[in-house]
């Protein structure tokens, strides 16, 4: 079966919808571990109570990016996944760590990727005033925010929309998409190759921009 690491930040809810999914059968996949860089993120209680090993690297305790990227690479490794899944992960990995990951090393972003990389993306939607928002799971590359797209999630920016409602309605797309991205990897439908997404995927699920059917208000 496929084994997956996830890494968090903080809160974990993508992560949780994970452990969720791979608890009850619907995602074929095992979790070998989540690690964070943060002591203190929430999301490491919900992994424990999952039952599910975690591991704290605090990266304040590493003088360097590369020699947190090296003890965090030596952690994934000793773990042996095949996947590699950030939810929520707020540290930016260098391009050795990215390579060496390659094609196996997957991001949520909540935008519509190339629009809004990097933080804050809901309020700077909402200041741009665009009607369409979403989010957007990706391959990573050295480049932040900028890798090969493997899903996307459109949501409509409502009149009444503030920062945290815009939010809310993102992370529940954000959730249905990562799992949709992590099943296709799982069962050997999603690759990258040469820099592209290579995706097989069924009938039913084939589409690679999700729009809800009813926007909820
Ligand atoms: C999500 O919006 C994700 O797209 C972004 O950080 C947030 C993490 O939320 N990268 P959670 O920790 O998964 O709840």
């Amino acid at each position: 079966m496929t084994s997956v690491v996830i890494l968090i930040s903080g809160r974990g809810s993508n992560m949780a919808s994970l452990l969720d999914a791979a608890a009850s059968g619907a995602l074929p996949v095992r979790i070998a571990g989540v690690l964070s860089n943060w002591p203190d993120a929430q999301g490491l209680q919900t992994a424990a109570a999952h039952g599910v090993p975690t591991q704290v690297l605090d990266h304040r305790l590493f003088a360097e990016r590369e020699a947190f990227d090296a003890a965090l690479a030596e952690t994934i490794d000793r773990l042996a996944p095949d996947l590699l899944v950030l939810a929520g992960f707020m540290r930016i990995l260098g391009d050795r760590f990215v390579r060496r990951y390659e094609g196996r090393l997957i991001n949520i972003h909540p935008s519509l990727l190339p629009a809004f990389p990097g933080l804050h993306t809901h309020r700077r939607a909402l200041a741009e005033g665009v009607r369409i928002h979403g989010c957007t799971v990706h391959f990573v590359t050295p480049d932040l925010d900028h890798g090969p797209v493997i899903v996307q999630a459109a949501v409509p920016v409502l009149d009444q929309d503030d920062e945290a409602s815009l939010a809310a309605r993102v992370l529940v797309q954000e959730h249905r998409i990562y799992l949709l991205a992590v099943r296709w990897f799982a069962e050997g439908r999603l690759r990258l190759r040469d820099g592209r997404v290579l995706l097989d995927a069924p009938q039913d699920d084939s589409g690679r921009l999700i729009v809800p059917q009813t926007p909820p208000g």
